[in-house]
């Protein structure tokens, strides 16, 4: 068995693979910042979908259900931003007592801008242009302070996704997903406002394949005022200055190229040049990109009409 020393370094290479994958993993799962155990203090309640709540008079407990869950497994996220932080960083330390007095209650968290304004670190996230388009946004001129960067921005698990290349899906997904906890959510929309829940799907009959849209573009991409300094745009506009022209999207100049690729096509125009194509061929527009498919096609058509015709002429030559 000649091969007997190939098939052995391949099976070590295997093993050896499957054990870094394990470690990994495993690492990923294990790894908690050092807050994790002071967090336990609230997460033995807030963590789990049951607490025991205690009288230390009468030493009686008593099962609860909790209905302020938060997420474990997504607030240690490895890709959440705000993992290594204790519940009492933005909680009032009110909260270590049970039951939670008023007090802490009435008592406002750190909004973005107490700890992220003119610090370099985060320059490139431009936090001050963001704080001025959403303060011109429909939902703070209507709603005032009750709404607030914390309305869209999960407190427990926030992670980023527009600055990545691969999976504009994802993106698409995480962005709508936003909107509509609220947006179809009676209970968070009527705390904020008299109005009646808006009804989404009805409000967008207008539009053809709705679903395939939804699954396209951002909510943001129709809704948001763009500009050159954010890289998501955050000014939500009134309901009349949406997009609702069609070639807006389907033509080759598309305004998607401003909103929905514009992280694509930053990082494509300092690669390669501007292309409207090469950024849109993953995801095809109708109108706004060319078929590459199609113009592969039409050039080895172009070819073998050329190639039939040399033949074509050769052996007419040669029967001459
Ligand atoms: C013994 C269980 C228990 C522990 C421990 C606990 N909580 Fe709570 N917490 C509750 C319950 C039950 C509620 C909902 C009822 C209420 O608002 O009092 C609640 C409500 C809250 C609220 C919402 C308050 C509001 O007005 O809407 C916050 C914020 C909160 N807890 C934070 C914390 C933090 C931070 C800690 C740890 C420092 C913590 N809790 C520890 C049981 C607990
Ligand atoms: C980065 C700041 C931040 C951290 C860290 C944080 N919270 Fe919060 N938390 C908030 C904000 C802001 C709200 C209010 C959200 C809103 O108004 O929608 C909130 C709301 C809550 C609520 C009420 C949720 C509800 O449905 O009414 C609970 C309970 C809570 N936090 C518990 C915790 C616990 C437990 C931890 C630690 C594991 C924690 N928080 C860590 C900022 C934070
Ligand atoms: C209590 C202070 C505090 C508040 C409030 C806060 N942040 Fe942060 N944020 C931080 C710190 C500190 C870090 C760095 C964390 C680290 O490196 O582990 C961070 C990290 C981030 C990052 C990741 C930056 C990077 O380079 O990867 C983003 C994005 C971010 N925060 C957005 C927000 C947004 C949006 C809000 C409001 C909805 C917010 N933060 C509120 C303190 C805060
Ligand atoms: C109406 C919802 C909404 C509100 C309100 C909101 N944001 Fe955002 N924000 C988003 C969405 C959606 C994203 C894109 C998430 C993604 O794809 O990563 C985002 C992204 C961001 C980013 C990352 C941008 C980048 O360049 O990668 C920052 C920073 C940010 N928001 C800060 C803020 C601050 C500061 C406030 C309050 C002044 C705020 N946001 C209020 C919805 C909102
Ligand atoms: C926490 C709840 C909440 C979230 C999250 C939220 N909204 Fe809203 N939105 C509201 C409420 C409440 C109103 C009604 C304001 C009023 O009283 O006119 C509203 C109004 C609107 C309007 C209607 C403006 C008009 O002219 O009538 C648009 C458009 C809108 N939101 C888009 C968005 C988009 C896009 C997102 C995600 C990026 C988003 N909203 C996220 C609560 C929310
Ligand atoms: C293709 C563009 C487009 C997309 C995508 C889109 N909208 Fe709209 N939306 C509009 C237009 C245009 C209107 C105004 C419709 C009218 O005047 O009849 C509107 C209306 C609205 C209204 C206001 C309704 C009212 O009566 O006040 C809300 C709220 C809203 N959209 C939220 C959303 C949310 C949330 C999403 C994402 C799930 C979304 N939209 C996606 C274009 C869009
Ligand atoms: C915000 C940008 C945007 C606007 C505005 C927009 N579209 Fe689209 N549309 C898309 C994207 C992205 C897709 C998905 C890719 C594709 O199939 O072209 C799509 C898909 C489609 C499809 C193909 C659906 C399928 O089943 O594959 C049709 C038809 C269409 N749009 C028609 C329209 C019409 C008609 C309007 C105006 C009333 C419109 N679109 C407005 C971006 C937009």
């Amino acid at each position: 068995m000649k091969n007997q020393p190939i098939i052995g370094i391949f099976l070590a290479i295997y093993v050896f693979t499957g054990f870094m994958c394990f470690a990994q993993e495993a690492a990923d799962t294990l790894e908690l910042p050092a807050s994790a155990l002071e967090n336990e203090s609230c997460l033995h309640c807030h963590g789990e979908a049951k607490f025991d709540m205690y009288n230390s008079d009468s030493s009686m407990v008593l099962k609860k259900h909790m209905y302020k869950v938060i997420d474990r497994d997504l607030f240690y996220n490895p890709l959440s931003v705000h993992r290594e932080f204790s519940c009492t960083d933005c909680h009032s330390s009110e909260f270590k007592e049970f039951p939670h007095p008023l007090e802490g209650r009435f008592e406002t968290p750190l909004v973005c801008m107490d700890c992220h304004e003119g610090d370099d670190a985060f320059a490139k996230f431009n936090f001050e242009g963001i704080a001025q388009e959403y303060g011109a946004s429909i939902h703070h001129t209507e709603l005032g302070d009750e709404f607030n960067c914390w309305s869209c921005h999960n407190p427990h698990g926030y992670i980023l996704h527009a600055r990545s290349d691969d999976n504009i899906k994802d993106i698409i997904t995480y962005n709508n997903n936003v909107c509509l906890s609220c947006h179809s959510n009676v209970d968070k929309f009527e705390l904020l406002t008299d109005r009646e829940l808006i009804d989404i799907i009805g409000n967008h009959q207008w539009l053809p394949n709705q679903k395939v849209h939804f699954e396209n573009v951002r909510c943001i991409d129709c809704h948001s005022k763009t500009s050159d300094t954010t890289l998501v745009a955050h000014q939500i506009q009134p309901k009349d200055k949406a997009v609702k022209n069609c070639v807006e999207c389907h033509s080759q100049n598309s305004h998607l190229m401003a909103s929905l690729y514009k992280f694509q096509t930053i990082e494509a125009r300092s690669k390669i040049g501007f292309m409207n194509a090469v950024i849109l061929n993953e995801s095809y527009v109708i109108g706004a990109n060319r078929n590459v498919f199609l113009n592969r096609a039409s050039i080895i058509i172009f070819i073998l009409t050329l190639l039939g015709i040399a033949v074509h002429a050769i052996i007419r030559m040669v029967i001459k």
